[in-house]
């Protein structure tokens, strides 16, 4: 038989919409044993290790691949960029084919995409994309999950991302393409969604609008979206929010979207900028829900790199 790579989670552009389905319901299989207070059955990851490196901070992706990790019946390991050799010019492929020597996946956040991108392809066991400046595709399966359980089935459906068209995004417009909804994005010209981001999209099928008017994009959406207008590496842009004020998330916005419109955001959050508090902290506000989706996202996506759900 011919010898296969190992499965790794990049980016959502790597996988089938049907494969990505799969992964999305072990995601939700977990979810309903986990609420009956039952174990996960057989435990499937028992004796498997998880190293974590983690270049920047990160609340949300660190406790819940953590906690799915041990859930599951596996452990984990932290590891920090500043740490390792790696903080110290040792190369990704180096670091790669040694960590592949002690654990059995590896997560990794990371600015640079090229660098996760480099550790995959020198890793012997799965990658699994924890961010990059250019994506963060874990947390866009934890958003779709989100999504269907307060609204149904997503495929047909309309997401309005109203704010910078950053890495999050970028993860909303491949899940676009693959999970067959509509896609409208709004943002400053200067903080657009990057046209070969918006090309792939709509070769791959995807019915992604853009546009400079919040107004337009939320029209009749039934989930609205935004992320922080500076994101980590982006700390020295200080123009950024006079750009991006006209695209906060207030309740004129959310007025003008599907009356029972959700409201998502990946958090951390800054109530005030894009997103006022009467939104993120009222009654159409789903982002805790959609925090604790980043845990059985986890162990889906977790379950099927190492082989415990089928491709
Ligand atoms: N949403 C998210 O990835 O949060 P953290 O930066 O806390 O991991
Ligand atoms: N766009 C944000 C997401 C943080 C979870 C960032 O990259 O900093």
């Amino acid at each position: 038989p011919l010898k296969t790579g190992p499965r790794h989670f990049l980016d959502l552009t790597d996988l089938s919409g049907g494969q990505l389905r799969t992964v999305l319901d072990a995601c939700a299989e977990m979810k309903r044993h986990r609420r009956k207070g039952e174990p996960p059955p057989s435990r499937p990851l028992a004796g498997r290790m998880l190293a974590m490196v983690f270049d920047r901070p990160s609340t949300r992706t660190r406790v819940s691949f953590d906690v799915a990790m041990r859930e599951l019946g596996g452990e984990t390991l932290m590891l920090t960029g500043k740490e390792m050799q790696l903080g110290r010019g040792e190369t990704v492929a180096d670091t790669a084919r040694v960590l592949s020597r002690y654990v059995d996946a590896i997560m990794i956040r990371i600015l640079d995409h090229g660098m996760m991108l480099e550790l995959a392809r020198h890793a012997e066991v799965p990658v699994i994309n924890g961010l990059t400046k250019l994506s963060h595709p874990c947390q866009i399966m934890a958003d779709v999950l989100t999504f269907e359980e307060h609204r149904g089935p997503i495929k047909g459906r309309t997401v309005a991302w109203s704010g910078d068209a950053n890495n999050v995004l970028a993860s909303w417009a491949h899940a676009a393409a693959r999970f067959g909804f509509r896609l409208n994005v709004a943002a400053p010209p200067q903080l657009g969604a990057r046209p070969d981001l918006v090309a792939w999209a709509r070769a791959e099928g995807a019915d992604v609008h853009v546009t400079t008017d919040p107004f337009e994009a939320v029209a009749g959406a039934d989930a609205v979206v935004t992320d922080c207008w500076v994101s980590m590496g982006d700390e020295d842009e200080t123009h950024r929010h006079n750009l991006l004020m006209p695209y906060q998330v207030n309740a004129k916005l959310m007025a003008a979207a599907a009356k029972d419109a959700i409201f998502l955001h990946c958090l951390p959050a800054h109530r005030g900028e894009e997103v006022t508090a009467e939104v993120i902290d009222g009654p159409q506000s789903v982002v805790f829900d959609e925090a604790e989706n980043r845990l059985h996202a986890q162990k889906g996506i977790l379950a099927w790199c190492l082989g415990a759900v089928e491709a």
